[in-house]
């Protein structure tokens, strides 16, 4: 049977979410329509993440739940990192699974589906880099804050990391697609543009760099606010720092992943930066652009993390104060130079350095919250919130702003920051000036 409706169920960063969106599209210009819930779709895509533990496992058991009370169940297609990493082993161990497609070849997936509508179960996890984009349409439906993927793939090999091996060689889109893409976005309506990447800073079109390409974006009419992530501190460049100094859309925020403040364990993980040259890359930061938020990512029990080690990174938190991160215990990833390493750290150890490490990053995001308050700002507005008359939206900061207003999704209005938790902010909206 042809299936008429799908779900796609995203897991795992921003880039599957973006790819998620591009697969819908896809399956919509076929005449197929989105489903509310995988339940009710005649196709459904799990679109998988094999960043951490068990990754693999909880995709199959998700497969598993697919399976209907009548014993009937929809198409299944396996996308995403855990297709690319399992390829063939993974109709071996489902035969509930009749497509397995990776993040490069995404943009096959309406054919895939008709062989698989016809009893076959394709896999394709080739990588040929970028040539995808060509082939997906035009964009036509936007969210007031976009997502836009200009560089895939990471050539870094930090060792704990699958991602070289999910997601490939570093490749950058051309030039003139991006600025297509934008202009398409905001005519859709986009208010703020994210650009995406694994190593987004590392993007790249013979001589121009992602400063460049902010610069040409911020001349989009209509497009009110740029950001991009994920950066890496080597990519960092001198120019992507000024360009914060000078481009007023682009939004006073930079997450960038130290991982630890040990210098022989950042070594180990084959980060290239050191503690001392990702502190002097924040300061440049902060010389150029004195209010930037700092968001950051963690990881505990690297192999032969001492305490001492640990130490080094919470002082390092101590030294950036960073106004969110992330935290994650080490987890072992099959095939990666990290998990053969010695002196791999016991769970109760990894269990209290990530709530030590957890404590003092919910104290500093507070602390960075409440500096915030008495400040007149500006919110994007992106939803409604829990009570009548609430929406909620962001700050310049990324901060989730709750505020009481008429005002729709995709409005930016004009707000002063009333209060601070931990988690987000109240907001007051000042009033609007009639036009
Ligand atoms: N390219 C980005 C990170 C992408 S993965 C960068 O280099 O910063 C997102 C985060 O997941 C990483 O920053 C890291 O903190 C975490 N991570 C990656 N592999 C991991 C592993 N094996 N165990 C625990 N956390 C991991
Ligand atoms: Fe993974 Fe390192 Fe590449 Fe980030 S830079 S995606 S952590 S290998
Ligand atoms: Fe996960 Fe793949 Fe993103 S492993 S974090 S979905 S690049």
């Amino acid at each position: 049977m042809t299936p008429k409706t799908f779900k796609i169920k995203n897991f795992g960063c921003q880039m599957n979410v973006y790819d998620g969106e591009r697969m819908a599209e896809l399956l919509g210009e076929r005449g197929m329509s989105p489903a509310a819930d995988a339940d009710e779709a005649d196709l459904v895509v799990l679109n998988t993440c094999h960043i951490r533990e068990k990754a693999a496992d909880k995709a199959y058991s998700d497969v598993g739940r697919l399976r209907r009370e009548d014993g009937s169940k929809p198409l299944i297609a396996l996308a995403g990192c855990v297709a690319q990493a399992e390829g063939t082993e993974a109709k071996r161990r489902s035969p509930l699974i009749d497509i397995v497609v990776g993040p490069q070849a995404y943009h096959r997936l309406p054919e895939m589906v008709a062989e698989a509508a016809r009893g076959a179960r394709p896999v394709d996890t080739d990588m040929p880099a970028i040539s995808k984009f060509e082939a997906l349409p035009a964009r036509r439906r936007a969210t007031q804050s976009a997502f836009l993927t200009v560089q895939e793939g990471c050539d870094k090999f930090c060792t704990y990391c699958v991602v070289p091996y999910t997601r490939g060689a570093e490749a950058s889109r051309p030039w003139h697609d991006i600025l297509a893409e934008a202009r398409s976005l905001v005519d859709a309506g986009a208010r703020e543009i994210v650009l995406l990447g694994q190593n987004v800073n590392a993007w790249a079109d013979e001589k121009r760099g992602l400063a460049d390409l902010i610069r040409a974006l911020a001349k989009i009419d209509g497009l009110e606010r740029i950001r991009y992530t994920t950066s890496h501190p080597a990519d960092m460049t001198d120019d992507l720092i000024a360009a914060h100094g000078e481009v007023e859309k682009l939004m006073p925020y930079l997450h960038l992943p130290v991982q630890s403040g040990s210098n022989p364990i950042l070594k180990a993980m084959n980060r290239s930066h050191t503690a001392e040259s990702y502190l002097a890359t924040i300061e440049k930061m902060r010389a150029a652009r004195p209010d930037v938020a700092i968001s950051g990512d963690f990881i505990v029990g690297f192999p032969g993390e001492t305490e001492e080690d640990f130490l080094a990174t919470l002082q390092i938190v101590d030294a950036v104060r960073y106004a969110s991160a992330y935290s994650f215990k080490y987890s072992a990833r099959p095939g990666t130079p990290a998990a053969a390493m010695e002196d791999q750290i016991p769970r109760d150890i990894m269990d209290d350095r990530l709530q030590r490490l957890q404590a003092k990053i919910n104290e500093q995001q507070l602390a960075f919250n409440r500096s915030k308050v008495g400040c007149d700002t500006q919110v994007l507005i992106e939803r409604n919130g829990k009570l009548a008359g609430q929406m909620i939206g962001k700050s310049p900061w990324l901060q989730s702003v709750h505020v009481e207003s008429d005002a729709l999704a995709g409005d930016i209005i004009d707000v002063t920051l009333v209060a601070a938790g931990p988690n987000s902010m109240s907001g007051a909206e000042r009033q609007r000036v009639a036009a």
